[in-house]
């Protein structure tokens, strides 16, 4: 038995891009299954909403905004309008997709932040966070970079993407540096408020024994729910949605994205007359396709969001496995990445062919690689040379001889092949297996083109011609099926086959099942080529392009390396000589407000100098007035709090600060040599 149709209303979710960079088939990867799902559920006489958005917080976000000296609004609505017309040149075909910063998923936002702080599951606690003296701000998530506390690799503030993968909490991160001035944080104490994660064990274990999806997400969420830590969920940042009560905090980015699953949902049904709450509130069928690396998101801290406000969790996860390139992790700073529009759609590439591959290469859950060489084998032999070539031959065939579809009965076995061949395909993607639905259709092209073959109609149609027609039909009846069940995966093609054939109705919305009701006899044109072989040098100038970015990337990643070398090269004596370091006395001293580590000193180097020395957590002011110690005196001026400083006190780099001074007094403003 199917799992669909269903009684209950179905849902399917693509995870929120970020509408913070262009996209690369490692996007695609989540997109082109969602939507060949959801086509495959109306094949099966299920309806569906399909939502997706685009992920407006974060940031990532607000650095790249600032970089680019443009606002977040206007990157968010540039990257926007970028997926929305990749999906449409893609055929993945969202019924809304969404933005995060909209009024709907604002509103939604709050209205279940409020629940759970109305419920218990929300609470303040003090938290050390990363602060950055110089900017004067606190450095939430990306804005600080590190040391993992758990492995000692490089890590961002709120992910040790060099390392170990875990996910950080603010104030985690060690050896914190801002990400704007590069220079050292320092830690502050401030008012966060997390979420009770940790009171939802009982219910997530019961849950995750009933979760569907794919057993890469299940098996990870299952172990993570033994162990479970409340979830600080609220930054100080301007951009987001703003915690109900708290003009400087917004919600962490993984409360309000999530929660874009609904609104969309909302402003769909605004759109179509639809009610969404029958699919967030009642007893429903959510299914959530995502990438692998964001299913403790999924599995986890949202169920039990919804839990907590009193909304339905997913009924499936469904996680895509990663992608790799020619056989390399993918990564885009090293290179390895194949962009959507100037990588694919740009050459002229038709989108059924990427969506055959990503469907075809490789298990749902498993990495999936992209080389330019083995998406030409797949689209020559299996598309070109096993689909088109059927579809092609057999109608021309009938055209040439008959002019139109034959009459008369297909035969009982061809119906009954085909019937085996619809359970095959609706069981696999009853488990998500993309490549086992799309294996089993291009068995039945094979076995057409053997049954063809083996037929020898064009022998027939000189010794049999009434043989000969029953033969030709039965291809015919083969080919409406093969259309009916590739049409998810390669909609576009489909169509114009299904055109071609002239059969009655929309392909799109015509079922599997009507595979089996036969093709009526009617005249026949002359059929178009479907697919064409991809030559060589095609492939030989992409792999080009490819080699070129990784070269390039390359040369970049060198050169950094090569000018971090060189920071710790030799200096010459000229060099050295450059440093105005000389013998101060101070001659006042007293804290910073608002800073237990900074003091503000005033030194005499043979003339007064107002400098900032972050010492209050070693030394006392009082004992420092009319000290000798050593001052860089030609620093560049800086502000700390707000307070300028002009040099820098030298002191050995240990904890607690030790100050460097004479071996015995000398004149102040002495010069250090
Ligand atoms: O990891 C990501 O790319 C996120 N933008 C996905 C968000 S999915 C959802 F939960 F909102
Ligand atoms: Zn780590």
């Amino acid at each position: 038995m199917s799992n669909f149709p269903s009684d209950k209303p179905v849902l399917v979710t693509c995870g929120l891009p970020y509408a913070n960079g262009k996209c690369h088939i490692g996007h695609l990867r989540t997109y082109v299954p969602g939507d060949i799902f959801v086509r495959s559920l109306r094949k099966q006489g299920q309806e569906a909403v399909f939502v997706c958005g685009s992920d407006a917080h974060g940031t990532p976000i607000v650095v790249n905004a600032e970089e680019l000296k443009i606002t977040p609004t206007e990157l968010v609505n540039k990257y926007h309008k970028h997926f929305e017309s990749i999906f449409k040149a893609m055929e993945v075909e969202f019924s809304i997709f969404g933005n995060t910063d909209s009024p709907t998923n604002h509103a939604r936002t709050n209205s279940i932040v409020e629940a759970l702080i109305d419920r218990g599951y929300v609470y303040p606690r003090v938290i050390r966070l990363a602060y950055c003296p110089y900017d004067e701000r606190f450095l939430p998530d990306r804005y600080v970079e590190g040391i993992c506390p758990y492995c000692a690799k490089p890590a961002r503030g709120d992910e040790c993407d060099q390392g170990c993968g875990k996910h950080l909490e603010p104030g985690e991160i060690k050896n914190a540096k801002c990400r704007i001035c590069g220079n050292p944080a320092e830690y502050r104490e401030q008012e966060h408020f997390f979420f009770k994660l940790s009171s939802f064990g009982g219910f997530l274990s019961d849950y995750l024994k009933t979760l569907g999806g794919t057993s890469n997400a299940i098996n990870y969420a299952k172990e993570w729910a033994k162990e479970l830590k409340d979830w600080c969920i609220t930054r100080n940042l301007e951009w987001g949605v703003r915690f109900p009560g708290h003009e400087d905090l917004v919600v962490y980015v993984w409360v309000d994205a999530p929660i874009g699953y609904i609104s969309f949902t909302e402003e769909w049904a605004k759109k179509t007359g639809g009610d969404w709450e029958k699919y967030w509130r009642r007893d429903s069928r959510i299914i959530h396709f995502i990438g692998e690396d964001i299913t403790y998101h999924h599995c986890i801290f949202w169920p039990a969001m919804l839990k907590g406000a009193g909304y339905t969790p997913p009924w499936a996860v469904v996680a895509s496995g990663m992608l790799k390139i020619d056989d390399k992790k993918f990564s885009k700073s090293r290179g390895y990445v194949v962009w959507v529009d100037e990588d694919y759609l740009d050459h002229g590439f038709h989108p059924d062919l990427l969506r055959y591959y990503i469907a075809n290469y490789t298990s749902h859950t498993k990495e999936l690689n992209f080389s330019w060489k083995v998406f030409q084998d797949k689209v020559n032999n299996e598309l070109v040379g096993a689909l088109g070539n059927f579809l092609h031959r057999t109608q021309h065939f009938a055209q040439k001889n008959f002019g139109a579809v034959p009459d008369g009965k297909v035969d009982k076995e061809i119906l009954e092949k085909i019937k085996v061949t619809i359970e095959t395909v609706v069981a696999a993607l009853d488990e998500y297996e993309f490549k086992k639905a799309t294996d089993a259709m291009m068995e039945l092209a094979a076995y057409g083109n053997s049954y063809f073959q083996s037929r020898e109609p064009w022998a027939l149609i000189k010794t049999d011609k009434d043989e000969c027609a029953r033969v030709v039909k039965n291809c015919l009846q083969i080919g409406k099926a093969l259309i009916l069940l590739f049409e998810p995966t390669l909609p576009g093609n489909m169509e114009k086959a299904w055109k071609q054939l002239r059969i009655p109705g929309d392909v799109h919305s015509a079922r599997f099942e009507d595979a089996l009701i036969e093709i009526p006899a009617g005249e026949l044109k002359v059929p178009e080529i479907l697919f064409t072989k991809i030559e060589d040098k095609k492939i030989k100038e992409m792999e080009a392009i490819l080699d070129k970015r990784i070269k390039i990337a390359m040369s970049k990643e060198k050169k950094h390396e090569e000018e971090a070398k060189e920071e710790k090269t030799e200096i010459t004596y000229e060099e050295f000589q450059k440093l105005d370091i000389r013998v101060g006395k101070v001659l006042s001293a007293e804290p910073i407000k608002g800073s237990d580590k900074l003091l503000k000193l005033e030194v005499d180097i043979g003339e007064k100098r107002q400098i900032v020395a972050g010492i209050a957590k070693s030394h006392d002011p009082s004992e420092l007035v009319g000290r000798q110690v050593v001052v860089m005196a030609n620093m560049k001026p800086a502000k700390l709090f707000g307070v300028e400083s002009r040099g820098m006190v030298l002191a050995a780099d240990v904890e607690g600060a030790v100050l460097l001074m004479p071996e015995k007094e000398v004149k102040e403003g002495t010069r250090v040599r």
